[in-house]
């Protein structure tokens, strides 16, 4: 069974009484995300699209990572935010974080334009040297500046190395339909496009063509996402409060911020995960932390922060819980043999899998952290495959939503997200700027 939760662990904390009393506002949540009566109504194209995505253009996704695999050596992705992170957390969950180095037969896959660090860019550019490349420049919008100006640099860099004719058929741009800059530049070039439905915002769209195509060149198998992110969005239609995992995680959430906690961990024992806690967090954060509200969603990889934050976690200020995700089959086990000198004094692990270690780290934490105050609820996990990729996603975006409409805010527009690029542009000398570059100026 994918992605279940355990409540085990949180006994002390919330009682089964409260998970009945807050239910009636998953049902309301619920209902209204399915009826599309709530605020950000326009952007739901996630809730059916592992079943209503388009399946031509899903078939020229593979005939495109098929061509790019041919074609190059190093696969550059440009983009930020939702029009990155889904990728790249798929490929280290279902490949590995060590993907680029281990062998493979599948090209290099780097990510571009997700900041403004010019040692960044340069750093990019040094790896494609003297290797075949292509790029995947990925932007709902088609007008954001850090993708952009990545893309600006690549494009020279293929032009100049193949010609502006063989540089055609090395870029694939991943945009609106008909609107921005980045559509009428394919139009105008002649560059193949994949569409981001108008339905779908960023964080909510790796499941399009924005996470497909990355995630096929590295060789994943996206028909067992698919089928993962089908067969959760069955599992999590009904507002069944004994069944559906994926409202029983946004009624925990909310629970528990209801009592003060502020702060979300997500937690898992897995180095590969680190990417996808990173999408969790944009998506978590960017659709909750609004109107003063908000869990704010952080993580950590143990037992490498058992090192560092779990101090914190054990004996901090109380106002955190984790999430910890379980992946019950690693990827790889390791088997530790005797030693017959035991220098280190660690027999007492040997002539067992590595994987068993892991579990009891994971066991002993959970019931530290839950007797130190922290609340722990668990997610079970079988494993990192493909199928399992696609089914958490789903689990997570379905849960954001309701948790989302639970907490009284908009989880799909990202006003916040605007402050900042007003300011760049303003301090930058962007025409129609002039009023705020003085003002902000004069505050330096
Ligand atoms: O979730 C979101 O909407 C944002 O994080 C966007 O994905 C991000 O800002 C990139 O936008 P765009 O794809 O328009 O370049």
């Amino acid at each position: 069974m994918p992605v279940q939760l355990d409540l085990g662990y949180l006994t002390d904390f919330i009682r089964p009484h409260e998970l009945a009393a807050i239910w009636p506002q998953v049902t309301t949540a619920h209902e209204t995300l399915h009826a599309k009566t709530g605020p950000g109504n326009d952007f739901l194209g996630w809730v059916d699209l592992p079943e209503n995505y388009d399946k031509a253009e899903y078939d020229r996704v593979k005939a495109a990572a098929a061509r790019i695999q041919k074609d190059c050596q190093v696969f550059i992705v440009i983009g930020i935010g939702g029009s990155y992170l889904g990728a790249r957390a798929a490929i280290e969950f279902i490949k590995s974080s060590n993907y680029n180095a281990l062998p493979k037969d599948t090209p290099d896959i780097y990510f571009a334009g997700n900041s403004i660090s010019p040692t960044y860019l340069n750093e990019m550019l040094a790896l494609c040297e003297g290797k075949d490349v292509c790029v995947n420049v990925i932007s709902k919008s088609g007008t954001t500046t850090e993708p952009a100006l990545a893309f600006r640099v690549f494009r020279d860099l293929l032009e100049k190395k193949y010609g502006k004719d063989g540089a055609k058929s090395r870029i694939y741009c991943t945009t609106d339909k008909a609107r921005g800059t980045l559509k009428e530049l394919a139009d105008k070039e002649g560059f193949e496009t994949f569409v981001i439905p108008d339905d779908v915002g960023g964080r909510f769209s790796v499941l399009t063509p924005v996470g497909l195509l990355p995630i096929a060149v590295a060789g994943c198998d996206i028909d067992a996402m698919m089928k993962g992110a089908q067969d959760a969005r069955k599992a999590f239609a009904a507002p069944d409060m004994d069944k559906n995992d994926c409202y029983r995680y946004a009624a925990i959430r909310n629970i528990l911020y209801n009592k003060g906690k502020s702060v979300e961990v997500l937690v898992s024992y897995e180095p590969s995960f680190a990417m996808m806690a990173e999408w969790f967090k944009q998506l978590y954060g960017e659709s909750e932390g609004k109107d003063q509200k908000g869990l704010y969603p952080s993580s950590m990889i143990f037992s490498t922060d058992l090192h560092s934050l779990g101090q914190f976690v054990q004996d901090g200020s109380r106002t955190m819980f984790e999430t910890v995700v379980n992946i019950k089959t690693p990827k790889q086990d390791f088997f530790i043999e005797d030693d017959p000198d035991n220098f280190d004094g660690l027999n007492f692990l040997s002539g067992q899998n590595m994987s068993i270690v892991n579990e009891k780290a994971f066991l002993g934490t959970v019931l530290a952290h839950a007797e130190g105050g922290a609340p722990n609820l668990v997610l079970q996990l079988d494993d990192m495959s493909a199928y399992e990729y696609g089914y958490l996603v789903y689990f997570f975006e379905k849960a954001c939503a309701v948790s989302g409409y639970m907490l009284g805010v908009n989880p799909f527009d990202q006003p916040g997200v605007e402050a900042y690029k007003k300011n760049m542009f303003a301090l930058l000398g962007k025409p129609g700027y002039e009023a705020e570059k003085a003002a902000l100026e004069a505050k330096l």
